[in-house]
């Protein structure tokens, strides 16, 4: 079998049994109790906010995607629609759910406005030879995210043990981190087979865009960047940020930036989540 459309059987497979196996978690199974609330909210609070408007951001990346993609390959649409969105959405409903409880303000996600590069890109997508670019962008964007919630997520879950709260531990956050998996290999996939099909100029017009787009995710403005700094300073990423760039960009150094040797985390990565770091840093000064 060629090796694309070994690629497309391999990634048909996943997506079946991403849905059989993991349908989006029954609300019934989840149970909201903590022990000390106010301690619980101290500490990670807003850690779950962030959480929770990422995840409900879901259908404003659905709008992104379509305006990225015109015109998707059945796969990537069959993924968002029947596995990734109604899973994402999900998580975003009990994270929030949580935060309601322990008496916070619900989360406020931005389901509509598409960004300044967001509509530049979707204008190029429209442009055939630029489809493959776009769609490259989408799966690195794709990779970066997902695997960023699952390092997240193992160290919130660690944290939520560590306090005494197993009820939140195993009923919301260890069901969520066990989804999160099949998404970043759904995008891994996608993005090792779309890259080996790409002519020089796609790839070099991949870095190019990559190096001015890159966002942590859900980090959109200003403010949403420092929160995001404020949740890697509670889950203490922030003591070895380049560490953590560089996990959540390991695919995409090695697919982009294989040329640079001694390159361990791409440039624009690691500028962006210390920038991340001290934006939150002076917030607090402040
Ligand atoms: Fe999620
Ligand atoms: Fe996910």
């Amino acid at each position: 079998m060629a090796r694309v459309s070994l690629n497309e059987t391999r990634l048909a497979d996943h997506v079946d049994r991403l849905g059989l196996e993991h349908p989006p978690i029954d609300l019934a199974t989840v149970d909201y109790s903590v022990r000390r609330p106010d301690v619980f909210n101290a500490r990670y609070g807003h850690v779950l906010d962030y959480m929770a408007r990422v995840e409900l951001e879901v259908d404003r990346n659905v709008l992104e995607l379509t305006t990225l993609l015109p015109d998707p390959p059945e796969i990537d649409r069959r993924f968002y629609a029947e596995v990734w969105q109604p899973q994402e959405i999900r998580h975003g409903e009990i994270l929030d759910e949580l935060q309601v409880q322990l008496g916070r303000p619900a989360a406020e996600p931005d389901l509509t406005s598409l960004g300044t590069k967001m509509r530049i890109l979707g204008a190029l997508a429209h442009l055939d030879p630029f489809q493959d670019v776009c769609r490259m962008l989408y799966y690195l964007t794709g990779m970066a995210t997902e695997r960023s919630a699952v390092l997240a997520y193992n160290l919130l879950h660690d944290g939520v043990v560590e306090m005494g709260e197993p009820a939140v531990a195993q009923t919301v956050i260890a069901p969520i981190r066990r989804q999160e998996p099949g998404h970043y290999a759904f995008y891994q996939l996608s993005a090792r087979g779309l890259w080996s099909q790409l002519a020089a100029w796609q790839k070099w017009m991949v870095r190019r865009m990559r190096s001015f787009s890159f966002a942590p995710v859900g980090a959109n403005d200003a403010t949403q960047t420092a929160d995001f700094g404020d949740m890697l300073a509670t889950l203490r990423i922030d003591q070895d940020v380049d560490n953590f760039a560089g996990q959540i960009s390991r695919v995409e150094r090695e697919l982009l930036w294989a040329h640079t040797r001694g390159l361990k985390v791409p440039p624009y990565v690691a500028r962006a989540f210390r920038e991340a770091v001290e934006l939150a840093e002076v917030r607090r000064a402040a």
